[in-house]
């Protein structure tokens, strides 16, 4: 006998990486950028209205997983990431991921999707909005120091938000620097190369850091950082991995997520706890000042905090919704008699 199609109550949108790929193209990847910082402004205006939790990670000699729930009592969200910096070499990405939505009120889940093509959207679109309430005015040129998977999004968003027209690319391993320089052909950016970090900065308003090693790294030390600039660092998000001296920090303003999460994760866990922070959303309430002052140096010590990817989340169940962008998983076991659960096992003998 075969089993009778599960009823609607059973079944949960689920985008794959290919529907994924389809939604960006169809939309356009620099309208996802800007519409998806706009909506994670948005998400960090209401703050205060999320459960907010540090990620539970469990690190392990080669990588870290991590679990990232938050809700806003109507609909709530998790995405699991991994970071393993040591995959690449083993033909494997360092970062991926992928979550779901589910509603508040019947615990259902109500979209599952991937979210490494997502989480490379989102970690560009929080440091493109970022940067707006932090970098210079009239920032154009960007340096880009780590050139791999996320490279190109962080670069589009910062071109579709933030207006920059020129990119500095510098990474250890020259392929990776001519994989972005590639990508980025008929970008309408300038695209420079360069021989090392220090000559990568070279002019540039916004550094963005977002390299992968396990360990605490200097890519940046306080004498390569001018008066100015704004610094988006982004590679530095676990216990013992950070991109930056700690005399920048001495120097620098700095903003952050989520203080409990960034104090474990962040560039501030080489800072003792009298470091002064600044969250970011207070920024966007307006009730802490960004820039103030065109000589100060800005920090945003990323680390990838969960409301981003609940803002992400809500941004793809929208724009899918009445599209062909996602198909139906039976998921949910949804028995005649809800107290049934044994007779619905019997539909399938
Ligand atoms: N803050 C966030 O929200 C967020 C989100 C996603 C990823 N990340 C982090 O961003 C980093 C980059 O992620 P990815 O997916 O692009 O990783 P990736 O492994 O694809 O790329 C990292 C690049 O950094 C380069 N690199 C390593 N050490 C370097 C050095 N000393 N100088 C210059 N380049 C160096 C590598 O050669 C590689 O090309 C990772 O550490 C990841 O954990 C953060």
């Amino acid at each position: 006998m075969t089993a009778p199609l599960a009823s609607e109550k059973a079944m949960v949108p689920f985008v794959s990486v290919h529907n994924m790929m389809r939604l960006i193209h169809h939309l356009g990847i620099e309208t996802m950028l800007r519409e998806l910082a706009d909506l994670i402004e948005d998400d960090f205006r209401r703050w205060e209205s999320f459960d907010k939790t540090p990620r539970l990670a469990s690190h392990s000699r080669d990588g870290v997983i991590e679990l990232m729930p938050t809700s806003d009592g109507t609909i709530y969200g998790f995405k699991y990431v991994n970071g393993h910096p040591r995959n690449i070499a083993e033909g494997l990405q360092t970062v991926t991921a992928f979550g779901m939505l589910a509603e508040v009120s019947t615990g259902y889940p109500v979209l599952l999707t991937e979210m490494t093509l997502l989480t490379a959207l989102r970690t560009a679109a929080t440091s493109a909005m970022a940067a707006r309430h932090l970098a210079p005015k009239g920032a154009r040129t960007m340096a880009l120091i780590g050139n791999g998977a996320q490279a190109e999004f962080q670069v589009l968003a910062m071109k579709t938000v933030c207006g920059i027209d020129t990119v500095r690319l510098y990474d250890i391993d020259p392929r990776a620097t001519e994989k972005t320089r590639r990508n980025l052909v008929g970008s309408g950016l300038a695209v420079l190369p360069c021989a090392s970090a220090q000559a990568a900065i070279e002019g540039a308003g916004i550094i963005t850091t977002c390299t992968a090693d396990k360990q605490f790294a200097t890519i940046l030390t306080d004498n390569m950082i001018g008066a100015g600039v704004h610094i988006n660092a982004i590679g530095g998000d676990c216990p013992g991995k950070t991109e930056l001296h700690r005399d920048i920090l001495l120097r620098a303003d700095t903003f952050v997520e989520y203080a409990p999460q960034t104090w474990i994760e962040g560039e501030i866990q080489q800072m003792g706890r009298d470091y002064p922070i600044t969250e970011l959303w207070q920024v966007v309430t307006g009730e802490r000042p960004g820039r103030h002052d065109e000589r100060q140096v800005t920090l945003f010590d990323s680390v990838g905090f969960a409301i981003e990817d609940f803002s992400a989340l809500r941004y793809l169940r929208e724009r899918i919704r009445g599209t062909d962008f996602h198909e139906d998983l039976d998921m949910i076991a949804d028995p005649d008699d809800p107290r049934d659960l044994y007779g619905m096992l019997q539909r399938a003998r």
